[in-house]
């Protein structure tokens, strides 16, 4: 990867993120974002997309993908599916991340709201509730953006039987307790676990890491609503 000193601000400003703050801090990153994300390696949303297709995802299936952003995931849902069309909702805090998935025409539907308040999403958005095949949440799960609270609105939004894949890097599962949320929600007979998969990303910053841009760990989660 090269990144010429003009540009390296690009990657400097990824970082310092709250969730009082996180929908401006994307407005102002989404520029970039994909070509940032590209050019460091950014797995999570083709991991996010193989997980659905190898739990049975079709064109048929409804998708609610948390944290959308640009729109990546349905990108490679189409692209390594075949499907001719994603019947997806996307639901992202950033409007400025929005504007370039609905340049796409990839989603049905979008909606601009803050994820992890139950009591919001259950309240102004229940018609959400119980729709989908599929939740998907690509980098949604890191520092400053999300809680475990997300996940109870992984929960309400799936069909019994429906599928909830989501991405962490494995350093932020016991200090941010998504571990934790995870297991708390298998305990109480919510969801049951399917399958992790651990990968690298960042892997084309090895050479040339920038502000937060290392190779690092993360894992891909598969749990099965019940
Ligand atoms: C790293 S980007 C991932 C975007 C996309 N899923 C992908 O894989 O490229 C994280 C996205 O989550 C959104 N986000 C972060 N915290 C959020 C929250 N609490 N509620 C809604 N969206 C949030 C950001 O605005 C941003 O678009």
């Amino acid at each position: 990867m090269e990144v010429k000193e003009e540009n390296k601000e690009e990657y400097e400003i990824h970082g310092d993120f709250s969730q009082d703050t996180i929908s401006a801090k994307y407005d102002e990153l989404c520029r970039n974002y994909e070509e940032v994300y590209n050019s460091v390696g950014w797995p999570d949303p083709v991991q996010c997309a193989e997980k659905a297709i190898e739990n049975g995802f079709t064109g048929e299936s409804h998708v609610l993908d948390m944290g959308c952003g640009t729109g990546l995931v349905v990108d490679y849902l189409k692209e390594k599916s075949g499907a001719e069309t994603v019947n997806a909702i996307g639901i992202d805090a950033s409007e400025g991340m929005l504007k370039k998935a609905k340049a796409k025409g990839l989603y049905s539907e979008i909606r601009n709201f803050l994820l992890c308040n139950p009591e919001n999403f259950n309240t102004n958005h229940s018609d959400l509730l119980g729709k989908f095949d599929f939740v998907t949440a690509s980098g949604l799960l890191a520092e400053g953006h999300a809680t475990p609270d997300v996940f109870d609105e992984m929960i309400g939004a799936l069909k019994v039987g429906g599928y909830a894949i989501f991405t962490s890097r494995i350093e932020y599962l016991e200090p941010l307790n998504y571990q934790k949320g995870m297991d708390e929600r298998v305990e109480s007979g919510e969801w049951e676990f399917v399958k992790k998969e651990a990968y690298e990303k960042y892997s084309k910053a090895k050479d040339c890491p920038l502000g937060r841009f290392k190779p690092v760990m993360s894992e891909v989660f598969v749990f099965r609503k019940l």
